[in-house]
């Protein structure tokens, strides 16, 4: 048994999550998270909302309301989606609870007397035409480093490489275009030459263990060639106070959204613990060097959990060239695993929210239910390179994999039991074809559970589905529907007793990707109530700032139940009725349905606003790049007042 963190990329509270967001984090991670509990490890799964930073500023005040009122209504839009597709997260909470200040502010003040963050004068830069300060993001001009003409003032998305906004080769504002002008700024920048060594002994042990997906620990060690100050200070109004004396009254001075998102792991973990009566219980996962942790992400996130958060980290211990002493959570744990997801598009083109070239999680799921959707991102999602949502391929998977695969297997073998015996029949003699399958499934066991602990769920998955051509083809070859004699009365109970036994292995080895459907084929083969536990909204208060304020949702979850990765026994006798249909056919028509739904823009409006001016090119690129964070670059298009060429059909949630 070991501890397992699995630190789940938080999502940002400016608009409801689209599939590619949760191909890249979510989906991922939960299938790992479930499949670890059930290889009997104490899984510790959490996340939240990141609710500060730019956009949500942006936003609000675009909509004339608060940036708590946006992030309140998208923390819970999301926390509800999330619950639906079944993530089982021990704890979802958010970033603007007085637990994860107090949190991110002890990291902060730490980092600061260990003597890594330092303070400089740096000139930060303005809109001449309203006097007020340009987030880094909002500025963009050509990449110093490789010439890209579109890099974004914090980090150029061609070739990866954080960026300070002055570097930049002519500036523009992307809000309207005019030049920023800079001006002299105090800040606290995080020491990452004092930290570099550090960072790169630990990164050479993870790197030996020949365990990360090699573009990741390519792009990680990579970061190291060139490190810098960053500056974990923003002149902005919305973000966590400076902890420090003269910093922390300056309504102006915010600590730097990624400074505070990355601690969310650790606050999460704290409230969890806090939340469950037992305050010191997250000290388990962080303070013992043989827990384990596992950071899920799309690529975009690298730099945030491979430089950024270790470097915290190790300055919170004092384990850089200054030197300097832990707080009081002490020496906490470095990530063991930073796996992050390529990108994934839809139809062949980037998301782009403000294009409504996008479909929501909550659309599929209310017209498709969960399972079809876990079901592709693992067997197609992008796991290691980018891959392509299609309607198409989603219908085409449900109904020949998930249904006439799967599915058929489930309801031929009960319907089969349900006739016949009405119960699981004893087992007669077996024979070499029986025996077989058994060892199959058996077998499934240890390959699919190591292909998911190693995140090659496409693989593991397409492991399941061979199992489930093999269970089939067990049936064409032992035709139990042609057993009708009473001399064939013991063969017959002992075929549909191998097949019952198949068909709950096989539901075992399912679950971590398809929960819901698993409970269903559960109930089917005679089960009572749920086989995997699902997770749970609940209402809460603050813990710090009393139940005075208004209560938040949380996702949570008690997952003690959760089955063994066993080839359970099936019991003689167990009543088996006439089944119901565990998983549904889409009509294939509806491909037609949601490719008409997905946006009005067509070819020629494209390439109308490609050149007229390239302000929405510029946001197109900005969401391939970013993969699922379509986010950005629909706030970028309307801060250019642009609305979507050709209406936005099914676009108006946010
Ligand atoms: N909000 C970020 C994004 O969507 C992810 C933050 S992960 C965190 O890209 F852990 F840092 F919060
Ligand atoms: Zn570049």
């Amino acid at each position: 048994m070991r501890r397992v963190l699995s630190a789940v990329a938080w999502p940002y509270a400016n608009g409801p999550r689209h599939v590619g967001h949760v191909a890249g984090f979510g989906v991922p991670s939960d299938v790992f998270s479930r499949y670890m509990r059930m290889a009997g490890h104490d899984v510790l799964m959490v996340s939240g909302t990141d609710e500060h930073g730019t956009p949500i500023l942006v936003l609000a005040e675009q909509e004339g309301r608060s940036p708590q009122e946006v992030a309140d209504r998208y923390n819970r839009v999301i926390a509800t989606d999330l619950a639906d597709l079944g993530l089982s997260y021990d704890l979802f909470t958010r970033t603007t609870t007085g637990n994860h200040y107090a949190v991110a502010q002890e990291l902060f003040r730490v980092c600061h007397a260990n003597g890594y963050l330092i303070e400089q004068t740096t000139r930060g830069a303005i809109s001449p035409s309203t006097g007020r300060t340009l987030p880094d993001r909002y500025i963009e001009g050509t990449c110093p480093i490789c010439g890209y003409a579109e890099a974004r003032g914090d980090q150029c998305d061609n070739c990866g490489n954080q960026l300070d906004p002055t570097e930049l080769i002519e500036p523009r504002s992307k809000i309207n275009g005019e030049t920023p002008e800079f001006v002299q700024t105090e800040h606290l920048f995080l020491d990452l030459p004092a930290l570099a060594d550090a960072l790169r002994e630990w990164l050479d042990g993870r790197e030996a263990t020949g365990t990360w997906r090699p573009n990741v620990i390519k792009f990680s060690k990579n970061l190291l060639e060139d490190v810098r100050p960053r500056p974990m200070t923003r002149d902005i109004d919305w973000g966590i106070p400076v902890p420090l004396d003269g910093w922390s009254d300056n309504p102006h001075k915010r600590l730097y959204v990624w400074f505070d998102a990355v601690v969310g792991y650790l606050s999460a973990s704290i409230e969890w613990a806090r939340r469950l009566g037992d305050p010191e219980r997250w000290r388990a996962w962080w303070n013992d060097p043989d827990a384990v942790s596992y950071y899920f992400q799309g690529k975009d996130n690298i730099t945030f959990h491979a430089q950024i958060w270790p470097a915290e980290l190790l300055a919170y211990a004092g384990q850089g060239a200054k030197g300097g002493s832990p707080g009081g959570y002490g020496e906490l744990d470095l990530p063991t695993e930073v796996v992050a997801s390529e990108f994934m598009t839809m139809e062949g083109r980037q998301f782009s929210t403000s294009r409504g070239h996008v479909v929501y999680v909550r659309d599929v799921l209310d017209r498709y239910g969960p399972d079809a959707l876990r079901y592709f991102i693992c067997a197609a999602g992008p796991e290691s390179q980018d891959s392509d949502f299609t309607w198409g391929e989603f219908v085409q998977r449900n109904n020949s994999e998930l249904v006439g695969g799967w599915g058929n297997l489930v309801n031929r073998t009960a319907a089969m039991i349900a006739k016949s015996f009405g119960e699981i029949p004893p087992c007669g003699e077996l024979e070499p074809v029986d025996q077989a399958l058994l060892e199959t499934v058996r077998a499934a066991f240890a390959a699919v559970g190591e292909l998911v602990e190693r995140q090659r769920l496409k693989q593991a998955i397409t492991e399941v589905m061979r199992v489930v051509g093999e269970a089939n083809k067990y049936v064409a070859d032992t035709q139990p529907f042609k057993l009708k004699g009473d001399d064939e009365r013991e063969r017959l109970g002992t075929v549909l007793h191998v097949l019952a036994q198949a068909v709950v292995g096989i539901n075992t080895l399912t679950a971590p990707f398809l929960p819901h459907g698993a409970n269903r084929v559960h109930r089917v083969m005679g089960g009572q109530g749920d086989f995997m536990p699902m997770p749970r909204l609940d209402e809460v208060a603050d813990l710090d700032r009393g139940s005075a304020g208004s209560t938040y949702p949380v996702i949570t979850g008690d997952y003690s139940g959760t089955p063994r990765w066993e080839c359970t026994p099936v019991v003689v006798g167990t009543p088996i009725g006439t089944p119901t249909p565990v998983f549904a056919k889409f009509d294939p028509s509806v491909v037609a349905d949601e490719v008409a739904r997905l946006s009005g823009v067509d070819e020629r409006a494209e390439v109308a606003t490609r050149q007229g001016g390239g302000h929405r090119e510029r946001a197109e690129v900005a969401t391939r790049q970013e993969g699922g964070h379509g986010e950005r670059a629909e706030v970028a298009t309307r801060q250019e007042g642009g609305g979507a060429p050709g209406g936005v059909p099914g676009g108006g949630r946010t």
